[in-house]
């Protein structure tokens, strides 16, 4: 296969298309700020590839950090119920770094930096980068988004952006959940909704 050769199996499944266009456009508005951009749980690196690829077209020196247990989802809570959603269960979405890396590779983009573990076991002062201008949290479940949120709320630079995909999806009731409880103890932050991006300001 040629490099740089994009397949239909390589573009984004988890999120729409006009999802993946929003996150490309915030993520742009980011770029003159100060900070690394992070993604919290990347799965196949389908958005990653994308990121990257901006960061790299703009010549941008920002280091795009990656997060996933690459084990897959943890178990869902009770925040997490829902007549919908049965899919959503603990393992589903399990993916290799191994296949990341060579999604990178087929795109012919520079390594990202991958950490593989669960966002409750990173280290939040050295598994973190010290400023972020762009945070795209994708961990599906209540605890997963409430500890990425938690992760990211002390590194956020001035005017930097959060999107939170799934909020409003009632298969994944714990999304929302966590951003209104998050939003509650931070009411200088300012939410609008796209589709199921959660976009925080
Ligand atoms: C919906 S997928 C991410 C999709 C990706 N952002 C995209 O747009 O293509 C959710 C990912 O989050 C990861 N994940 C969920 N909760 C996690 C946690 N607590 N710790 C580590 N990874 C987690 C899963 O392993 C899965 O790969």
């Amino acid at each position: 296969m040629a490099k740089n050769h994009k397949t239909k199996a390589d573009e984004p499944q988890q999120v729409t298309k006009i999802e993946t266009d929003t996150l490309l456009e915030l993520l742009e508005q980011t770029l003159n700020l100060e900070g690394d951009v992070v993604e919290f749980g990347c799965y196949r690196g389908d958005t990653s590839v994308l990121f990257k690829r901006l960061l790299e077209k703009k010549n941008s020196e920002k280091i795009l950090w990656l997060y996933d247990s690459f084990e897959g989802l943890p178990a869902k809570t009770k925040e997490d119920q829902s007549a919908a959603g049965d899919q959503f269960k603990a393992g589903e979405l399990l993916v290799t770094k191994r296949e990341v890396i060579e999604k990178f590779k087929r795109f012919g983009l520079k390594l990202p930096k991958i950490k593989k573990g669960f966002f409750e076991d990173l280290d939040p002062v050295e598994d973190v980068p010290e400023k972020i201008c762009f945070a795209f949290l994708d961990g599906d479940l209540y605890t997963s988004i409430k500890t990425s949120l938690k992760l990211v709320e002390n590194r956020m630079t001035k005017d930097a952006i959060i999107v939170v995909h799934d909020y409003n999806n009632p298969e994944l009731p714990g999304s929302s959940r966590a951003v209104d409880e998050w939003l509650r103890t931070h009411p200088t932050k300012h939410l609008s909704v796209k589709e199921t991006l959660a976009i925080i300001k």
